[in-house]
């Protein structure tokens, strides 16, 4: 018996699989291409116990039963994806290719092999510009970027390959802005667009200024809305989920905290805790932003007992300020 988890050497992969070794006795299997994750990641969690790596894409479906098969797996974490929404824009296709077919090609294995039970990383983007805060899971969904496109026809997919493979089950996690860092890991990819992430850059002085992207918007001080969620609470969200899955049918869930900030308390936040009054600026809105974004997260309470641990955004601009300044001094 083993867990498969894509995406492993990413942000939020790691996060969960550091959880997976530390609290749990599973054998875990990570696949991952590096495309946007790290090796060194990888080398820091094998510190805390031993689990198998293999660097290859998702599309290598000839090692992936290889694996599944010699590992005995039961239950996958699918992270593997790509995720910025500006280039999704720009480049639909490798959206639709990277996450929606290989994710089909994916779960199709799963079925094939007797995988029993699949949790997704799913994100508030597939809700659109909602039109009621905070948003719960029966919200219309109605992406406005390819990326948000991308994962919903995933979703769809799972859900079909359920309805008609009873044995194989799966949770959806809809997670919103997920920041911060666990101490030895952290989010390590320089180009992430991610507004905590970034503004611990400028603190550091690693960008000349910070960008915030359009001030018009109908909120409290005219910059985007956000349910800012540490990752290590996203983290607890994947255990819980699987343990759920034991016992229970397939469902979807909302991973936030129920409230959100503004681009503009992100910065000033990061701004206190840094104690550096980096530069900002203004610029357009960026094109698929919607202006608010805020969960609803009372069914996973209800459902899986989750409780989040670091609902505190200075925490969370600390332990990202705290991995940044790690990574500068590498
Ligand atoms: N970061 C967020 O705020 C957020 C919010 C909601 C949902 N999500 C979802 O969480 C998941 C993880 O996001 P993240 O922030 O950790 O991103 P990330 O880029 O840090 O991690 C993705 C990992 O997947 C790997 N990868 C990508 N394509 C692959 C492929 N074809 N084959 C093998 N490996 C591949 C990358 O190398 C990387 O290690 C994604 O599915 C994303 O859609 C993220």
């Amino acid at each position: 018996m083993a867990i498969l988890l894509t995406g492993g050497a990413g942000y939020i992969g790691s996060h969960v699989l550091k959880q997976l070794l530390e609290k749990t006795e599973e054998n875990v299997v990570v696949v991952d291409n590096l495309s946007t994750g790290n090796q060194a990641c990888i080398d820091t969690l094998l510190e805390i116990r031993d689990f198998h790596f293999a660097k290859i894409d998702l599309d290598n479906l000839e090692m992936l039963e290889m694996l599944i098969e010699r590992f005995g797996v039961t239950e996958v974490l699918h992270f593997a994806a790509s995720i910025v929404v500006s280039e999704s824009v720009q480049n639909p296709l490798k959206y639709y290719k990277n996450n929606t077919a290989k994710t089909t090609g994916l779960i199709e294995l799963c079925v094939n092999f007797g995988v029993k039970r699949f949790v997704f990383s799913s994100t508030a983007v597939v809700y659109g510009e909602p039109s009621v805060n905070p948003i719960d899971e029966d919200a219309s969904l109605a992406p406005i970027n390819p990326y948000g496109r991308s994962k919903l026809m995933s979703e769809t997919v799972l859900r079909d390959a359920s309805n008609a493979h009873p044995a194989f089950k799966h949770v959806i996690l809809r997670y919103f802005n997920v920041a911060g860092a666990a101490g030895d890991i952290g989010e390590t990819f320089s180009d992430a667009t991610h507004l905590v992430k970034v503004a611990a850059q400028a603190a550091l002085g690693a960008r000349d200024a910070l960008k915030v992207f359009g001030g018009d918007y109908p909120t409290k001080d005219g910059t985007c809305e956000r349910d800012y969620i540490h990752v290590e609470d996203v983290a607890d969200a994947y255990l819980k989920a699987l343990e759920y899955l034991k016992t229970h049918p397939s469902d979807t869930f909302n991973v936030g905290y129920g409230h959100g900030f503004s681009d503009r308390e992100v910065v000033e936040t990061m701004q206190r805790v840094s104690g550096v009054d980096f530069k900002v600026e203004m610029a357009p809105r960026r094109e698929g932003d919607p202006a608010v974004l805020v969960a609803n997260s009372a069914k996973i309470k209800r459902y899986m007992g989750w409780e989040p641990q670091c609902d505190d955004l200075e925490h969370i601009c600390k332990t990202a300020l705290a991995w940044e300044k790690k990574l500068h001094e590498n």
